[in-house]
């Protein structure tokens, strides 16, 4: 992987300062609409995110932050372009490689905490250790730690709709860190919480960005809680700015 400075198609000088644990070199993505008509959702994105940071992207709606969260994190794959996670370009993997990194280098908070409804937060968060095939945690012992670490050890037998919002991101945030990840994604973690709440989660995740050594990057429509991480980036028609 290239470290040396390069410029962006916006024309942003990107210098790195540290190991980059993301770097989106010059991706696009397209989709097909239907026969004739294609769209171009991501039109030549570099990104770069040094080891620790806690970084913003913001942008209005249908602007490709969800897209652009999504190729970074392995859920999808680009049309050109690469992305590198710790050095490694992810953007040709096969699907089951695609699932490894996915499974041990990258964490996702989503907005609607998407965990299972009929289970207890304990058995959610064990839910990815038990998966993965060759596991570095006895699944019940990391859940129970983990679910302390985010507060929630007298909420470990309680099901997702027994739970407030603010408790099920919560839980959402300790599934996300199961198997370690050196990586941690929120797709506007914050977006279904009031500002008290949304407060104390973008707190709980600087905490454990400090304590478990994370880097973390966020997609937010909250200027406040933008304010809040290290670096702000914009999204705009598909190009992403600094600042
Ligand atoms: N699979 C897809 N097929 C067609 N259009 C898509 C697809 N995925 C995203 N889009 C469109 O691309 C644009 C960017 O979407 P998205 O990345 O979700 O933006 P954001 O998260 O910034 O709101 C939107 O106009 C959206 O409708
Ligand atoms: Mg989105």
């Amino acid at each position: 992987m290239q470290t040396e400075p390069f410029i962006n198609e916006s024309k942003t000088l990107l210098q790195p300062s540290g190991p980059a644990i993301i770097e989106v070199r010059n991706i696009t993505k397209e989709v097909k609409l239907n026969r004739e008509q294609k769209l171009t959702i991501l039109n030549g994105v570099n990104f770069q995110v040094n080891q620790g940071e806690m970084v913003a992207i913001v942008g209005a709606s249908g602007s490709g932050k969800t897209t652009m969260l999504g190729l970074i994190g392995g859920l999808d794959t680009p049309t050109t372009g690469q992305v590198f996670i710790n050095g490694q370009d992810i953007s040709k993997l096969k699907e089951k490689q695609l699932a490894q990194v996915r499974n041990r280098t990258i964490g996702f908070v989503f907005q609607f905490f998407n965990l299972v409804p009929t289970l207890t937060a304990l058995e959610n968060v064990m839910l990815p250790i038990q998966f993965d095939k060759k596991p570095q945690f006895k699944p019940e012992e990391r859940a129970r730690e983990l679910l302390d670490m985010v507060g929630l050890s007298h909420r470990l037998n309680n099901r997702p709709t027994q739970l407030s919002g603010g408790e099920q991101q919560r839980v959402a945030i300790a599934r996300a860190l199961a198997n370690q990840p050196a990586l941690l994604l929120g797709d506007e973690p914050t977006g279904n919480l009031d500002s008290h709440r949304s407060q104390e989660i973008l707190e709980l995740l600087a905490d454990l960005r400090r304590r478990l050594g994370l880097t973390v990057c966020i997609v937010t429509h909250d200027s406040k809680i933008a304010s809040l991480c290290d670096r702000r980036v914009t999204m705009k028609d598909g190009v992403l700015y600094e600042g």
